[in-house]
């Protein structure tokens, strides 16, 4: 049996704690699956949280990473993907630069020392309707990077 290679990323997750309620991240995890019972009221939708809640605040500046997804591709290698930037939606929207913004993974073998690092590409998309009626949309910066390495075996 071989030792596994352990790689962490850079990338930090902003903590949602406010007044002593916390939403948990994935970085607390895993979670046991919890088996919510039936609900004989016929109750329809669910509480959701106030667009305003605190916990839901935008509490970063642009250019944060948000959105993480690491995808395996092959044995020896993975993509990372994150965004930056806001959305706009409405009739008056301006795309954002994706070359604005680095695309930039730091990484190694053990927590704390990215002595690797690896450049991606940017992109982003708009959905521009050319009448009345219907809101503009122009997309966050979304980033992809391939990393290549010997041996991908654990992802932490
Ligand atoms: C953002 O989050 C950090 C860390 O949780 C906290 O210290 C800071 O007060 C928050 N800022 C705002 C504007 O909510
Ligand atoms: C959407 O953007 C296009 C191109 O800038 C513009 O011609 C059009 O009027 C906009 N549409 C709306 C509904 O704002
Ligand atoms: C759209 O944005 C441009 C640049 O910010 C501004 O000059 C213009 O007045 C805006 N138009 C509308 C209809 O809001
Ligand atoms: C950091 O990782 C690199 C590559 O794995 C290694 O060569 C270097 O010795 C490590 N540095 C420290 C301080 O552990
Ligand atoms: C995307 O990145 C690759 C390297 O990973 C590079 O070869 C390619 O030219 C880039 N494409 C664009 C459109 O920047």
């Amino acid at each position: 049996m071989t030792q596994p290679t352990l790689f962490t990323f850079i990338f930090f997750l902003t903590n949602l704690l406010v007044s002593g309620k916390q939403i948990p991240t994935t970085l607390q995890g895993p979670f046991h699956p919890i088996t919510i019972h039936f609900d004989p009221s016929l109750r329809r939708g669910s509480d959701d949280i106030p667009m305003d809640d605190p916990r839901l605040k935008n509490n970063v500046t642009s250019m944060f990473p948000e959105q993480i997804a690491l995808a395996l591709s092959t044995p020896t290698s993975m993509w990372v993907s994150w965004v930056t930037g806001d959305a706009q939606i409405g009739p008056n929207v301006t795309a954002l630069d994706p070359t604005s913004v680095a695309s930039e993974v730091w990484y190694g073998k053990e927590s704390g020392n990215y002595s690797s690092k690896k450049r991606g590409n940017a992109t982003f998309y708009s959905q521009l309707y050319p009448f009345e009626g219907l809101f503009n949309y122009t997309s966050v910066i979304i980033h992809h990077v391939r990393i290549d390495v010997i041996r991908i075996d654990v992802i932490v």
